[in-house]
């Protein structure tokens, strides 16, 4: 079942952030942040946060949302699946949600931030598979020799 966040589901969501292994500390924070302003804000204007539970138990999210100043762009903002349910087919549940709420929200592109890191190939891998592309790539964006990688998928109405 994927439904919206509710209050008391920040700390299943900062456990599953603080075991992600891809993410380093400051990673992990700026999501914890997030997870923040969402809680705090449940009708958040770009922080559509939505849970996957499985048998009461949280299995990852998505957060996606308008991007401002577009009529029809939006940012999934973070996906995550806990490492103890990773490769089962959640994450493409999640992305499926969350290119279906673009859809209802009449948008066109759902955009994807990633970096060019070696740690992120399974992440970029999952992307492509899912039939995502790399719309921008910016060198040395977050580090030196760390790319910013766009992937996008337009959504065909
Ligand atoms: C990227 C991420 C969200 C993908 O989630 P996931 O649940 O593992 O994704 P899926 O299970 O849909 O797909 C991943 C793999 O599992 C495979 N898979 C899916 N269902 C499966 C099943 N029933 N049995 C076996 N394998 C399966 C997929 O084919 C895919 O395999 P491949 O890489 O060999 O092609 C997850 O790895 C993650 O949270 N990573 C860390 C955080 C991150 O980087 N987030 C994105 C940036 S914010």
């Amino acid at each position: 079942m994927i439904r919206k966040l509710q209050s008391n589901d920040k700390e299943n969501l900062v456990s599953i952030i603080q075991r992600t292994n891809n993410f380093n500390d400051e990673e992990k924070k700026v999501a914890v942040e997030l997870i923040d302003e969402a809680s705090a804000n449940p009708n958040h204007e770009y922080y559509n946060l939505f849970v996957l539970e499985d048998n009461g138990d949280i299995a990852g999210y998505h957060c996606t949302g308008k991007r401002a100043l577009t009529d029809g762009v939006y940012d999934l903002y973070w996906i995550v699946v806990d490492n103890k349910y990773q490769n089962k087919g959640i994450g493409k549940k999640l992305l499926d949600h969350a290119e279906n709420f673009v859809k209802e929200n009449n948008g066109r592109w759902i955009l994807a931030e990633t970096s060019s890191k070696e740690s992120y190939n399974a992440t970029r891998n999952f992307y492509f598979r899912n039939n995502y592309s790399i719309v921008a790539e910016i060198k040395d964006f977050y580090t030196i020799n760390d790319n910013l990688i766009v992937f996008g998928k337009y959504i065909k109405t």
